[in-house]
């Protein structure tokens, strides 16, 4: 699929920017601090309706104004669909689809599909389970997009229980009354947390084989990649991800989610003296880690600077990959966004990754310094200049 024209509206620092996309590989240039990431953002903010820099609304809405406009016109297997999206922070957001009645914002999840690398991503092998978690969780909504529901249930549900186990905590004694209740938010925590531990398990299983196709597709090969669920499921998994070596993670791929369901009812009547204890919820899918492998060693605090950089990437081009088997029909695949990506990369994995991404359909590079673009990524360069687009070279 590929964008046609892209319209914002007080969107980070532009006043109005109209612009015109071909399918392809478009390239925007400009110094930093210029507004080449804020465009790509507003393309990935249309397909995850989130942004791969900030957790709240508020920054994507210039100053000085109240709220934003997302306009985009989309060509998926040749036909198009105009996707409107209007951005009010601290208010329910608005959708329009063809200039139809306004809808919720998450009713146009799942039309426009991106996968999005951007420096942040170094989080992902680096940073706390977290980051993983939310990959995961995007993947899971990008893939099926009533998922987005599912993962609401289970946050409101969570954030409930944590409430119970908290006032019981203050309250200093544990009465039959919030045992009573608490069981019946065990009931329901048991079966959001099954459905999106069911979502994630499937996913992460799906991506495996695109990552490691990925990874090698990156580097020489030498060494391969695997990402396991580490479940609370299976004992304990404290904040940073860490974890007594437990039963093999994909035990529970095979379980549907009845089965999920009682195995979490099981758990949370395991570990329910030390949630009161604690105060909060120690079992569940907001707990859980992606642990990811290279070679024998975990990433995370044993792989070089490059080879975390090729890993994100190879966790997004894996999502790629992913989503473009998922939907077959020709001029379906994601679009693909690389934002600031080559200056970080050596030569020869710039030209491995140019020779990947040239196979997409759209593909938006951002780059500070036009000549860390590999040759073979030639096609349009737009310049970015301070509060719009200056010129456009084929
Ligand atoms: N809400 C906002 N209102 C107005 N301007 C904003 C807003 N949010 C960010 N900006 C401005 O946008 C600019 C950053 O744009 P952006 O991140 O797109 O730069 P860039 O071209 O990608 O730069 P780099 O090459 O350094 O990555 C900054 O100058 C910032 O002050
Ligand atoms: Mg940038």
């Amino acid at each position: 699929m590929y964008i046609d024209q892209l319209s914002l509206t007080s969107f980070r620092s532009y006043d109005q920017l109209d612009l015109p996309l071909r399918p392809g590989v478009t390239v925007f240039v400009g110094p930093n601090g210029t507004g080449k990431t804020n465009i790509v953002e507003a393309i990935g903010y249309l397909a995850s309706l989130s942004s791969h820099r900030v957790s709240s609304d508020a920054p994507l809405v210039s100053f000085d104004a109240a709220q934003a406009m997302i306009r985009a016109r989309l060509v998926r297997a040749s036909q198009a669909t105009t996707l409107e999206l209007e951005l009010n922070p601290g208010r329910a957001n608005r959708a329009r689809i063809n200039r139809a009645n306004p809808v919720r914002a998450r009713d146009i999840l799942g039309l426009c599909r991106t996968v999005l690398f951007a420096p942040e991503d170094l989080a992902l092998v680096k940073g706390d389970p977290g980051s993983r978690r939310r990959f995961l969780d995007e993947l899971i909504v990008a893939l099926v997009p009533r998922h987005a529901a599912t993962r609401t249930e289970y946050d409101r549900v969570l954030k409930q229980r944590n409430a119970l186990l908290k006032s019981a905590r203050a309250a200093g004694r544990f009465t039959s009354a919030h045992e009573a209740t608490l069981d019946v938010w065990d009931q329901h925590m048991a079966a959001a947390g099954a459905e999106l531990t069911a979502a994630r398990l499937a996913a992460l299983d799906r991506i495996q084989p695109h990552l490691q196709a990925a990874y090698r597709d990156l580097t020489d090969g030498s060494k391969a990649v695997s990402a396991f669920y580490r479940s609370t499921l299976l004992g304990p998994v404290e904040e940073d991800g860490s974890a007594a070596p437990g039963p093999d993670p994909r035990d529970l791929l095979g379980l549907d989610t009845g089965q999920l369901t009682d195995r979490y009812l099981a758990a949370f009547a395991a570990a329910r003296r030390r949630e009161v204890d604690r105060g909060t919820s120690l079992v569940g899918p907001h707990r859980d880690e992606v642990e990811l492998m290279l070679g024998r060693a975990p990433a995370k605090g044993y792989a070089s600077h490059g080879e975390t950089w090729s890993y994100a990437l190879a966790l997004r081009l894996g999502s790629y990959y992913l989503l473009a088997d998922d939907d077959e029909r020709p001029g379906s695949g994601p679009i693909l966004i690389l934002d600031d990506v080559f200056a970080e990369l050596d030569a020869a994995r710039r030209e491995r990754l140019a020779g990947i991404v040239t196979g997409a359909e759209q593909v938006l590079v951002t780059a500070a310094v036009g000549d860390d673009i590999p040759g073979a990524l030639a096609g349009e360069q737009i310049t970015v200049v301070p509060g719009g687009v200056r010129e456009s070279v084929r």
